[in-house]
């Protein structure tokens, strides 16, 4: 019998609804020619439900992701919420209740640098080339989600982590090495933090179950100047969750290009999919938005499922789409097509086995596969 997945599938806000649409047609063809069957179940997130609802993320949502087998998630965030201090609620709390009501305490990131991509990069070739790196952040603790005090004279929000909530990533980071370079990065800010010196207490007894795996541990300003003057000593960081969401945004840029970067938020029993890049709303019914991450981020979504053969073909369609200029004008200034094109061509390639008329034989970036 053939499987079925349940994907509930979150739009949200800005370009968020147009990449995802192309993600699930890309998907459906995926299914069709691999056999399997998808469930889709579209829901309200961010914005667009809290002017439907009144609030990001209704409790009835929440369900139905933890009824799906994965959660596609489009973008957050609208400019009208933007600059207002007072706000009651905000779009990207309906995010953050998702991670928190699906446990999704880790969020895989992983940057690496093709010869597709490398001339997007602003950085010189010879800074980025080889670069491969992947980080490991804490999605659900630390400052995020630590307590907070508001009073008359004085706000705070508290930097809290238990060794479980660090025993449980550590042991995913210092896997991910073992099956790549071997090399795990520790970034903290242990020399302020009393938080960071208990990352690197825990880290480093856990250190001793991985001895094929050479611990490093970095201060994370130093590790932000690092990742730009030479990011190919990285292979796995691993950090805490406002550390890694910075961190995460400034390695994006090595590849040109937040638009192209998918990344995973896994838990027990949950996982959701995204790409990187933000709501950009100024793009937002263009039919112009990049939506590459957000099919990469499908890849993903398929190879978590066990569907490693869709999984390949969606990268080999991206890469063959890069590859023959078939991009938006983020990337292809000259001669760009629609967000929806690129779409149609990845479609069109996964349903035609890749014997496209055009085609060249290319590169594949099989490796993108990081878990
Ligand atoms: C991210 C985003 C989110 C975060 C926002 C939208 C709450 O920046 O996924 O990196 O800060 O975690
Ligand atoms: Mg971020």
């Amino acid at each position: 019998m053939n499987n079925t997945y349940k994907i509930s599938v979150l739009p949200g806000d800005g370009i968020g609804p147009e990449v995802t649409n192309e993600t699930v047609k890309v998907l459906k063809a995926c299914a069709e020619r691999f056999n399997f069957k998808l469930d889709f179940d579209t829901q309200l997130i961010g914005a667009v439900s809290i002017d439907k609802t009144g609030i990001p993320l209704t409790d009835e949502v929440v369900e139905s992701c933890l009824a799906s087998d994965v959660t596609l998630l489009g973008a957050i965030e609208d400019s009208k919420y933007d600059s207002d201090p007072i706000l009651e609620v905000r779009p990207e709390e309906g995010l953050l209740k998702l991670r928190q009501s699906l446990g999704l305490y880790a969020n895989i990131r992983a940057v690496e640098i093709s010869n597709s991509s490398i001339e997007q990069s602003p950085l010189k070739s010879a800074v980025v080339d080889g670069t491969d790196i992947v980080i490991f952040r804490e999605l659900t603790g630390g400052i995020y989600s630590g307590k907070k005090e508001l009073t008359t004279k004085k706000d705070s929000d508290f930097c809290e982590y238990s060794v479980s909530e660090i025993e449980r990533m550590a042991h995913l980071a210092f896997k991910a090495a073992e099956d790549r370079s071997g090399r795990l990065c520790l970034v903290g800010k242990a020399n302020v933090l009393e938080n960071s010196r208990l990352w690197r207490k825990v880290v480093t007894e856990i250190a001793f179950d991985y001895p094929d795996v050479e611990l490093t541990y970095m201060y994370v300003d130093n590790a932000s100047m690092q990742l730009v003057s030479n990011p190919k000593q990285f292979d796995v960081i691993l950090t805490e969750n406002m550390f890694g969401d910075i961190l995460s945004d400034l390695a994006s840029v090595l590849s040109g290009s937040l638009g192209r970067l998918a990344s995973s938020s896994i838990g027990n029993s949950a996982a959701l999919f995204e790409s990187y890049q933000d709501s950009y709303s100024q793009l937002k019914g263009l039919n112009k938005a990049n939506p590459i991450a957000t099919i990469l981020s499908g890849a993903l979504l398929l190879d978590y499922l066990g569907e490693k053969e869709g999984a390949k073909e969606i990268i080999k369609a991206v890469s063959w789409t890069i590859k023959e200029g078939l991009s938006t004008e983020n990337v292809n200034l000259n001669n760009p097509i629609s967000c929806s094109s690129v779409g149609n061509n990845v479609v069109d390639y996964i349903r035609k086995k890749g014997k496209m008329s055009a085609i060249k034989l290319v590169d594949v970036e099989e490796n993108f596969l990081y878990r």
